[in-house]
């Protein structure tokens, strides 16, 4: 990573690549690339295509311009893929490919997803006031492994010739020790950073896969004594989630469950039109896109919540650019934007005032000072 720290070189400049995609993927990432040009930094961006937008150009969702251009930058800008007119495409030319291919080829195979609850947001929650003000988790979750990855996958053909279709279908999860023993001390280590506890999630009851997760996890932690480690199964980790969220600090876990756990915490700040999330390779280098997905039922209205993809530069700039002051600039003035009352339909509620992206974006912009 080049973050241009030699005291006596001119600095570097850095490269972030950005990849709008689909849906509401180019409206949102319009308003973060505004605010971080404001901010003066020394960086120069390059947009290419990617998911369903890829495929309508260049006939693939992760073209060979599009994954140099990743690897190439200091970090990537991600917006978001996907459309259900792409459903019924060969699965390896749908869009959900492109986030997937990005992932394993740069190795990034750590992602933050922090769940944390504005005090103006608290009444969009579903849940009680008392349950998520205040709540502040950081789900890690690993995120080039298990069952999204693992090989053999596929599925077997109906040999008796009267059906044409298939007659089972597999997918294999599977961990390896590193694998495991890489994202065990990424979450012990930010957990020495904030509440110093964490929460392992499996299904060792049932899964060798993640009895081999538990048993890895509980090795690493013995080397952080002084972060307290507990062991959860998934569905009663669901449960807490709802029940009692804010005993959670850090929670670790693989990437199925990841995928659904993060998916209810955004849930519980509100909105995840707020959430940023951070997927990171042990070079420090990442790709910085907001939880939620390309919503193509609202794309082009205008109406989009920029704010997760917003947060999400400012993750960039602390993570992969090392530019705390800025992202830290961007984090205060969001928070003045919702202080000030303003909100997107997804955050709205009586007595506050209904914007679009763009004015958002704006807003935003003010607000940096
Ligand atoms: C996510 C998404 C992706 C995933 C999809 C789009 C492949 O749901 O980032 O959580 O399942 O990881
Ligand atoms: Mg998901």
């Amino acid at each position: 990573m080049n973050t241009g720290q030699c005291k006596h070189k001119k600095i570097a400049l850095m490269k972030i690549a950005i990849l709008p995609g689909d849906g509401i993927g180019p409206e949102i990432v319009a308003e973060a690339v505004k605010v971080l040009k404001v901010l003066d930094l020394p960086f120069e961006t390059e947009t290419a295509r990617v998911g369903g937008a890829a495929y309508e150009a260049f006939g693939h969702p992760l073209p060979d311009v599009t994954l140099k251009l990743a690897k190439d930058a200091d970090a990537v800008l991600f917006g978001a893929v996907g459309d259900w007119k792409y459903d019924t495409l060969d699965r390896p030319l749908r869009p959900e490919q492109a986030i997937l291919g990005l992932r394993k080829n740069l190795g990034l195979f750590a992602n933050f997803r922090p769940a944390i609850c504005y005090p103006q947001l608290v009444e969009a929650s579903s849940l009680k006031r008392e349950l998520v003000s205040g709540l502040d988790i950081l789900i890690i979750r690993e995120l080039t492994g298990d069952i999204y990855f693992g090989q053999p996958r596929g599925r077997r053909i109906a040999t008796d010739g009267h059906f044409p279709g298939a007659e089972e279908a597999f997918d294999t999860m599977r961990y390896s020790r590193p694998e495991i023993e890489r994202i065990a001390h990424v979450a012990f280590q930010a957990a020495r950073k904030r509440g110093k506890r964490v929460t392992s999630v499996d299904k060792a009851n049932v899964l060798e896969t993640f009895q081999f997760w538990k048993d890895i996890v509980t090795e690493v932690g013995l080397q952080y004594p002084d972060v307290a480690l507990d062991h959860m199964y998934v569905d009663n980790a669901a449960m807490q989630l709802v029940k009692a969220p804010k005993k959670f600090d850090v929670v670790v876990t693989g990437n199925m469950f990841g995928d659904i756990l993060s998916d209810a915490a955004a849930m519980l700040t509100g909105s995840i039109g707020m959430l940023p999330s951070a997927s990171l390779n042990s070079q420090g280098q990442g790709l910085y896109e907001p939880s939620h997905g390309s919503a193509p039922d609202i794309a082009g209205k205008g109406v989009a919540n920029p704010l997760a993809t917003i947060l999400s530069a400012a993750m960039m700039l602390r993570f992969s650019l090392n530019q705390p002051e800025a992202a830290a600039r961007i984090e205060q003035a969001v928070d003045r934007v919702l202080s000030l009352g303003l909100r997107t339909p997804d955050i709205y509620s009586e007595g506050t005032t209904r914007v679009g992206t763009v004015e958002m974006g704006d807003a935003v912009v003010k607000a940096l000072g």
